[in-house]
């Protein structure tokens, strides 16, 4: 598998942090010092089917291919307005693609279970170009007087236009069973014979349980897939991390002993954007240049599950 298009789309509301302390017993220094995160970008009036869309219009263009090339589209995505049809389908039909489609999701990992997906879906020759697009508005799961948790979501799209070929070095996921730390919950249409007590409960996150299990798990996925990948961590040029919190992003640093210019971050800008984190952060470098052919680049993810993932690949997309 390979990269060969990069896009992304940002709602246009910004939010800072000055602006939450005007309703939320915070502050921008409380904030900062804890996640990195200045401001995030809100869905105001758009929806983040408009989004997607967007993101996924430019992955295509820069993949210089048109809807009607793309053989599978996969969407990750934990939330949005539509409960049925799903999102891909709502992708597929606004850019007039022909070919089969999907939702998957795997939380913040969905980007690395989808680049699996991907690889597979080719392997078994049931598919050569696949359009993967993240897209996510977690700033709805929220309750936005927790201050806890409604300062560090942000919504986004990344998307990906992926062909056959071996820059995929090494991928991996795991689930861990630990679905208490990381958990909303919704009430579904009432039925005559549903009895139990249901409850709509915004997102409940244990935040030091997450933050624990998000460095040691990211530390163990991503010194595998290097070796898996038979390369040395110091082969690796850029290490692509979930962008949740900037001090998660710094103690994988730490623990790998790598150099904090390896570990590129814009969770100041978009706070934790879910799985498009990765594939927004991507498209950024992608455009500015940041990526040369021949770059080794490692990317790893967590989220609710507790999912991980991480994969190795080189950089052959000429910008
Ligand atoms: O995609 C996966 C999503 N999740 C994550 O990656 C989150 C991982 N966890 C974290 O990033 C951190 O645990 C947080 C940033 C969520 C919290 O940082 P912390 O250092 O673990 O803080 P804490 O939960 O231990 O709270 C410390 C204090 C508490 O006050 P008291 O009890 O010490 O008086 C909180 O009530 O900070 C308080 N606090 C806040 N204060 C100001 C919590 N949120 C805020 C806030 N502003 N926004």
């Amino acid at each position: 598998m390979k990269i060969i298009g990069t896009g992304s789309a940002h709602p246009s509301c910004v939010v800072t942090n000055d602006m939450l302390a005007q309703f939320l017993d915070t502050s921008d220094e409380w904030i900062v010092t804890r996640t990195g995160i200045k401001e995030r970008r809100l869905l105001s009036d758009e929806e983040l089917k408009d989004l997607a869309v967007d993101a996924a219009r430019k992955a295509l263009d820069s993949a210089g291919m048109q809807a009607k090339d793309i053989d599978f589209i996969i969407c990750s995505n934990v939330v949005n307005e539509y409960v049925t049809p799903s999102l891909s389908c709502l992708i597929h039909e606004a850019v007039q693609a022909s070919c089969p489609c999907v939702d998957i999701n795997a939380a913040c990992t969905g980007f690395i279970y989808a680049l699996q997906m991907a690889e597979a879906y080719q392997t078994a020759g049931m598919a050569k170009n696949i359009l993967i697009v993240c897209a996510e508005e977690p700033t709805r799961m929220v309750d936005w007087s927790d201050r806890s948790t409604c300062v560090l979501f942000g919504d986004g799209a990344g998307a990906v236009v992926v062909t056959e070929g071996t820059d995929l070095k090494a991928i991996k996921t795991t689930n861990a069973s630990k679905t208490e730390v990381l958990v909303q919950k919704r009430v579904l249409q009432p039925t005559p014979y549903a009895t139990k007590k249901s409850e709509n409960l915004p997102l409940v996150m244990l935040g030091q349980e997450v933050f624990k299990n998000a460095v040691s798990s990211s530390v163990r996925d991503l010194k595998e897939v290097v070796s898996k990948a038979g390369m040395e961590l110091t082969d690796i040029d850029y290490f692509l991390l979930h962008q949740a919190n900037i001090r998660i992003v710094e103690f994988v640093g730490h623990h790998l002993d790598m150099p904090k210019e390896k570990f590129p971050h814009n969770v100041e800008f978009y706070g934790n954007t879910s799985s498009a984190s990765i594939p927004m952060l991507l498209d950024e470098m992608n455009a500015r240049g940041d990526l040369k052919k021949g770059h080794k680049l490692a990317f790893s993810a967590f989220g609710a599950g507790f999912t991980t993932g991480a994969c190795v690949l080189e950089w052959s997309m000429e910008k």
